[in-house]
């Protein structure tokens, strides 16, 4: 419901979403100073202050749902901070299939749907935007945000604001730093801020232009951060294939301003985490995205290298008939001697399922490619974002995208068949679930640890000079010594 008249000392802006104002109803009833003093907040204080308290409405959940008829009729509705515009349950629950809501998720969305629609109709906003889980395109569409997760019943919609959607002008440096700490879903970091000894300047389903932002926030927008820093560096450590290549380059030009450990090639990294990780995280993303049986189903890996192996061995304990794509002889032949059929690309596209880029180089399947099966599953597990070829596909006006669910994308070619893209080419496993469990990051972790007290420890010794190196092997075999006793060995 929108209320006819605004309260005298706010303004319309917009709407707040259901879960928002449920937190906000419920903070507000919270006998804490900090609640108390919340109540004398400007209106755009207090919203960012429901943002960031809305990224941990998942765990609140139950409470929400009891609320939020009451709370409906609260002046915070007022304290609104989207444009919202209309959309209808039905289009909801057609896009995402009602079985995964239950009846009072139900009502309450289509009361939301119900108070974006008046407010539509009174013709005071201009933009189209969301309020909570929903969002309406610029087409006119509905969708949801993360609905149909069970574990998180309610307020699950990703929120990306900039100041300008917000109507903030460009003074309310709080709204980003609070922003940050909105994680949504990824329990880990959530539980880094709710501890209150972190700060995660990112979120999921942030756009490239808040990643740089975010990216910016976190050096303070000094250009000469990164020189200042150096002088104060004792030396750092890198964990993954792409950035010790980086490293290794500049080892090469002699542009490195201090020492550094590569510790993706201790044994208890990338044997590990490249490996068993992926071999765990990729099926995991395969069915949380789209739940297809793995059994039977053709698959082809682009990369034998470690996550290229893990990726094998899981889809073939899977029962998947396992194609590998590998330009390096020595791994091409040890995928062959595991049984895997080594094939080119071109040979196979029109005959593969599921394809998984793990190569950590780019351009490795093109929009051009995508001559595929209909509903061909197409995802990446390598580096970032640029081993699907994205641009090409959202580039092309002929190419038409359908967007299934999050982290979930459709698109449709003019011969009519499709292909489903998972988590925009970006790493599927951190995307569509969790990416590691926290075994197999312990490892990998306890390595940093380990490469930093190194480097802390003999940092007048002249043992290390500003080259790379790679974790001195008794303390590789430190960190497998430190599990053992974990798996009762
Ligand atoms: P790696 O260097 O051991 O293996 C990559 C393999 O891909 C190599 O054998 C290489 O010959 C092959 N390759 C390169 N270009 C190719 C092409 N055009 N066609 C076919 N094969 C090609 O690297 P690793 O450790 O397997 O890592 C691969 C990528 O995965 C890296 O970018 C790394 O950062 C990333 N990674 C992702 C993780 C995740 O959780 N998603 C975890 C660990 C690493």
């Amino acid at each position: 419901m929108v209320p006819d008249e605004c309260p005298p000392d706010y303004e319309l802006i917009g709407l707040l979403g259901q879960g928002s104002y449920g937190l906000v109803y419920k903070a507000l009833h919270r006998p804490s100073a900090q609640i108390r003093a919340l109540k004398r907040l400007p209106p755009q204080e207090l919203i960012s202050f429901t943002r960031e308290v809305d990224s941990l409405s998942h765990i609140h959940s139950p409470f929400i749902v009891r609320c939020l008829d009451r709370c409906q009729t609260k002046e915070w509705l007022w304290l609104a901070i989207e444009y919202c515009a209309a959309g209808s349950l039905n289009d909801i629950m057609q896009a995402t299939g009602t079985c995964f809501m239950e009846k009072e998720i139900a009502a309450i969305l289509e009361n939301t749907v119900q108070a974006l629609k008046a407010l539509h109709d009174s013709k005071r906003v201009h933009r189209d935007v969301k309020a909570g889980n929903l969002l309406l395109d610029q087409e006119g569409r509905v969708k949801l945000g993360d609905f149909g997760n069970k574990e998180s019943k309610v307020s699950q919609g990703r929120r990306r604001y900039n100041r300008k959607q917000a109507g903030f002008g460009g003074q309310t440096k709080p709204i980003f730093r609070k922003k940050a700490k909105e994680t949504k879903k990824d329990h880990a970091a959530a539980a880094l801020v709710q501890s209150g000894k972190s700060t995660i300047f990112a979120w999921k389903g942030e756009s490239l232009e808040e990643y740089w932002e975010m990216t910016l926030n976190t050096i303070k927008k000094d250009k000469n951060t990164f020189r200042k820093l150096t002088a104060d560096l004792k030396g750092i450590s890198e964990e993954t294939t792409t950035g010790v290549h980086r490293l290794n380059q500049l080892d090469k030009q002699g542009r490195l301003f201090f020492p550094a450990i590569n510790v993706n090639d201790s044994v208890t990294k990338s044997k590990f985490d490249n490996l068993y990780g992926c071999k765990h995280s990729l099926l995991d993303g395969l069915n949380r995205a789209v739940d297809v049986l793995v059994s039977g189903k053709k698959c082809l890996v682009f990369g034998y290298g470690d996550v290229g192996k893990g990726c094998c061995k899981a889809l073939d304990g899977a029962g998947a008939v396992v194609y590998v794509a590998e330009i390096d002889p020595i791994c091409a032949l040890q995928a062959c001697m595991e049984g895997f059929q080594v094939v080119r690309k071109e040979s196979v596209l029109d005959k593969i399922d599921i394809f998984i880029t793990a190569t950590g180089n780019r351009d490795i399947i093109m929009a051009c490619d995508m001559k595929m099966k209909n509903n061909a599953v197409v995802c990446n597990i390598g580096h970032f974002d640029n081993e699907v070829d994205l641009a090409g596909l959202t580039g092309n006006p002929a190419i038409k995208r359908q967007n299934i669910k999050p982290q979930v994308d459709r698109f449709v070619f003019s011969h009519g068949r499709g292909i489903i893209l998972l988590a925009e080419g970006r790493l599927m496993n951190l995307g569509c679930a969790t990416g590691h469990p926290s075994f197999v990051m312990s490892n990998s972790f306890t390595n940093q640890v380990l490469a930093q007290i190194e480097l802390w420890v003999k940092r007048d010794s002249g043992k290390y000079e500003n080259k790379l190196y790679k974790l001195p092997k008794h303390l590789d075999e430190k960190v497998a010594r430190l599990h053992l006793p974990a798996l009762g060995a």
